[in-house]
């Protein structure tokens, strides 16, 4: 089979941050997987480079276009490196070849009569880099840039994108998985069932230079969206490239919900426009926020995905951002988040698994995979099944993008591994000498599991899984690791290769440390308090927190969260909170509970939840876990009674 996996290509105005990386890291981690499924993979990304705001940037920096686009263009291609994203292509809008594609692109239409000329007042949001419909707007302002859209009246170019409406529903109501997850592809039909207006796609040159000229009126330029989507067929040799029909026949877009509009409407139909069929599938997914806060500039909280490879290593950060975001949802960054998830499941599951079992093979068998001795007992059945369930579950949910299930998934295999051993106790066995078929049965099947845990982690954390392949000894096999046809299977491991011991795979991080140095600056000016007195506060201060007993009327999950509960209390009046303990509590396990309420928080809004107010819990960490346990009250007492 033939895999075509594209990301957006990133506007170069900017420097890459977490969301960026998210993308491409999805889209490498799909690529290396679909290979392991023995697929003929081309993985493409790359820069958008025209438009105003790139021009704008590069004025900003004294720098002339080209010069500017070069260097920013190669931060990103160098961030890829830096996290182990191997694309095949990557593709600038500033490539001769692109511009030529996308000028005989607009011949094509503009000669079939789909491009006409005309006068146009419209919102034009430079950000969005678009014009955006008086429905789109929040309190008059572009709804993902909070600015109000400028008001613009000229002569351009359109795209007569309102001709191929119908055949768009038609589409996609045709092929349920032409735009998933399923709530996009809802959010896109309820857009088409308006009417749709045409695309203008020009700038006159008198506004702006930086675009691809029109081959048909040189005294316009276009850019963005007509020039940029058609990126995705430049880069597997449109129009009469040898691979382009394979390619093209398959073509899987991946994209965040900001600019699901454009992929969803304008690309489909202008390949509508052109004679080409609709790429195969669209992906969307969620945004990154940083402790629940839009990522942005102007906060100040945009997390770099190189501070992250220097802090936690490539690896972890790629697992990390797959584990934790529902693919479709949004998710919330956090460093104690990312903490956690290293030392508990990387660290601790997984390290700690692959070192006892390779320091035992070293200890009882001189470091050879020894000879199963062929028995089945109850506890090989359940390791053997739970390998082989894993490898159906994993692939199930690879193919529709699922990452954090397929990772659970693997995981699972991990933690059964783990009980294997503490159930087996190989160090026993070693004692008992007509144990020692048993000793081996054992350590062969962790071997095993070992090299089914390589193989399915492989295209998200390429790097531990090399290292995982070489201290298995597998080097002179390695199809039983990057192949499922070849090696996704139970007890295909061969007896007699030499195990090395190894380093551990994930050094723990040491919370304390790492949490100071993203403890944020301290504001100059404000004076510290030194010496015996140092972090304690007054009783005129403890008394400016207000604490009441409330009880928990109902409890449910916050659909787009793995951590929110939204609950109801009563403390003398009922209140809505949002508190992030869906991991440690059951909702409906909360009800009635009578815990402690900070009554007189400032209300904040907790994806999209005005939250008036904040539970006490006590937490606890353990093993790099953390966990919360409510505070509650030792009697019971009046709703709102006070804390003091
Ligand atoms: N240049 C256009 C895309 C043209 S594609 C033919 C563009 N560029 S962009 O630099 O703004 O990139 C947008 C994409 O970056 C998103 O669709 C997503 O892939 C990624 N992300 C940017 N911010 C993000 C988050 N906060 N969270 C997740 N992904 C995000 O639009």
């Amino acid at each position: 089979m033939t895999t075509y996996i594209t990301t957006p290509i990133y506007y170069v105005n900017a420097q890459p941050h977490l969301g960026h990386a998210y993308t491409t890291i999805v889209a490498d981690t799909y690529s290396r997987y679909r290979r392991l499924c023995d697929d003929m993979v081309f993985f493409q990304t790359g820069t958008d480079e025209h438009g105003d705001k790139i021009a704008e940037a590069a004025a900003k920096q004294g720098k002339k276009p080209q010069e500017y686009v070069d260097h920013i263009s190669g931060v990103f291609r160098d961030t890829w490196k830096s996290l182990k994203i191997t694309p095949d292509n990557f593709i600038r809008t500033t490539d001769n070849e692109h511009i030529r594609t996308v000028q005989y692109i607009l011949q094509k239409v503009y000669d079939n009569g789909d491009i006409y000329f005309a006068e146009y007042s419209g919102l034009y949001c430079k950000g969005c880099e678009r014009f955006l419909t008086e429905k789109e707007l929040v309190e008059g302002n572009c709804p993902d840039h909070q600015v109000p859209p400028e008001e613009i009246t000229e002569q351009n170019y359109f795209f007569r994108m309102s001709k191929y409406q119908q055949q768009l529903i038609d589409h996609i109501k045709a092929n349920p998985d032409f735009i998933t997850p399923e709530r996009y592809r809802n959010e896109v039909l309820s857009f088409l069932s308006e009417p749709l207006e045409d695309l203008c796609i020009s700038r006159p040159t008198s506004r702006l230079t930086w675009g691809i000229p029109l081959p048909f009126d040189n005294n316009f330029v276009t850019y963005v969206w007509f020039d940029a989507l058609i990126n995705y067929l430049t880069g597997i040799g449109f129009p009469d490239g040898p691979d382009f029909t394979r390619y093209w026949e398959v073509a899987e877009h991946l994209i965040a919900k900001d600019i699901l509009k454009p992929h969803a409407i304008y690309w489909p139909t202008m390949l509508m426009a052109m004679g080409v069929q609709p790429y195969a599938r669209l992906h969307v997914h969620g945004y990154w926020n940083v402790d629940e806060t839009k990522m942005s500039k102007s906060i100040g909280n945009v997390v770099r995905p190189d501070e992250l490879v220097d802090q936690y290593g490539r690896d972890a950060l790629r697992y990390f951002i797959l584990r934790e975001m529902s693919f479709g949802l949004d998710a919330s960054f956090g460093h104690d988040a990312i903490i956690a998830r290293k030392n508990s499941d990387l660290a601790n599951d997984l390290g700690n698994l692959f070192s006892r079992s390779l320091a035992m093979l070293q200890k009882y068998c001189d470091g050879k995979i020894p000879v199963s001795d062929g028995d089945e007992e109850d506890s090989d059945k359940i390791l053997r099944t739970t390998a082989e369930k894993m490898l159906v579950d994993f692939r199930h949910h690879m193919d529709r993008f699922e990452f954090h299930r397929a990772l659970q998934a693997v995981w699972e295999l991990i933690s059964q591994a783990n009980k294997y051993i503490v159930v087996n106790e190989p160090w026993a066995l070693v004692k008992d000498e007509n144990k020692i078929g048993r000793l081996h049965t054992v350590l062969y099947n962790l071997v095993d599991s070992l090299r089914l845990i390589t193989l399915t982690i492989s295209p998200v954390m390429p790097e531990t899984a090399l290292s995982m392949m070489k201290s298995l000894g597998l080097e002179d096999h390695r199809d039983l690791v990057l192949s499922f046809e070849r090696g996704g299977r139970w007890g295909v491991f061969p007896v007699g290769c030499e195990t090395i011991e190894a380093a551990p795979l994930f050094p723990r991080v040491d919370v304390k440390k790492e949490k100071k140095k993203v403890q944020p600056v301290k504001k100059a000016g404000k004076k510290q308090v030194k010496g015996a007195d140092e972090g304690l506060i007054t009783f005129e201060q403890f008394k400016k927190v207000e604490l009441k007993v409330a009880e928990i009327l109902s409890a449910e999950r916050v659909e787009a969260s793995e951590r929110l509960l939204l609950l109801t209390v009563m403390a003398h009046e009922k209140r809505t909170i949002v508190a992030g303990i869906a991991e440690h509590y059951r909702p409906e396990d909360l009800i009635g509970l009578q815990v402690v309420l900070v009554a007189n928080m400032k209300p904040a809004k907790i994806m999209g939840i005005r939250s008036e107010g904040m539970l006490l819990a006590a937490r606890e960490e353990e093993n790099g876990k953390e966990r919360l346990v409510l505070t509650t009250v030792s009697a019971s007492v009046n709703n709102g009674s006070i804390v003091a």
